[in-house]
């Protein structure tokens, strides 16, 4: 089955949901858990986060959903029964509802980089100029180098 599959659509869809589900997630996380230590109070903007993270996981979803699944299930049916070539061929990738499903994929992916990505980049960057002084981050972390 792997040998009709492998790079199909739905290995597209796999790693794409799965690269970004775990390790993209993971990322943000990381940098938001640090961010938050650094950036001051006052300065934290949760609306912006939680529109940007619902943005990434609803956009990355909509292109699953709209683009992704359907097209890899319907190119693997192509495979199995009009065979491996004819899958791949400029003849069935770019015309019909594989075509029009890729063109589906620009409504998640718009939602993930303008809702997702734009936003985050933008929150992260202006903070630079937020951020708590290392006096005292390092006063609140360790209360023997006050000394
Ligand atoms: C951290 C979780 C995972 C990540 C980031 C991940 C990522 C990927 C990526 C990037 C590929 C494409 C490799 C390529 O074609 O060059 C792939 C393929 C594949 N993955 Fe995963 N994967 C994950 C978990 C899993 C799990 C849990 C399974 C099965 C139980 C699985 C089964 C497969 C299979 C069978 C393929 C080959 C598909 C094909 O030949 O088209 N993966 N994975």
């Amino acid at each position: 089955m792997n040998y009709f599959e492998h790079g199909t659509y739905l290995t597209v869809n796999h790693a794409c949901a799965a690269l970004m589900g775990v390790y993209g997630n993971i990322s943000l996380a990381a940098l938001l858990f640090a961010s938050r230590l650094m950036i001051k109070e006052e300065h934290w903007n949760k609306k912006v986060v939680n529109f940007s993270f619902w943005s990434i996981n609803i956009g990355l979803m909509l292109m699953v959903v709209l683009d992704l699944f359907p097209a890899g299930s319907i190119q693997f049916k192509a495979v199995v029964e009009q065979g491996l070539w004819y899958g791949r061929s400029h003849e069935f990738v770019d015309y019909g509802i594989f075509n029009k499903l890729t063109w589906m994929r620009g409504i998640g992916a718009s939602v993930f980089f303008f809702g997702g990505v734009v936003p985050l980049t933008w929150f992260i960057v202006t903070r630079l100029r937020s951020l708590k002084s290392t006096v005292n981050t390092i006063d609140k972390m360790d209360p023997f180098l006050k000394k």
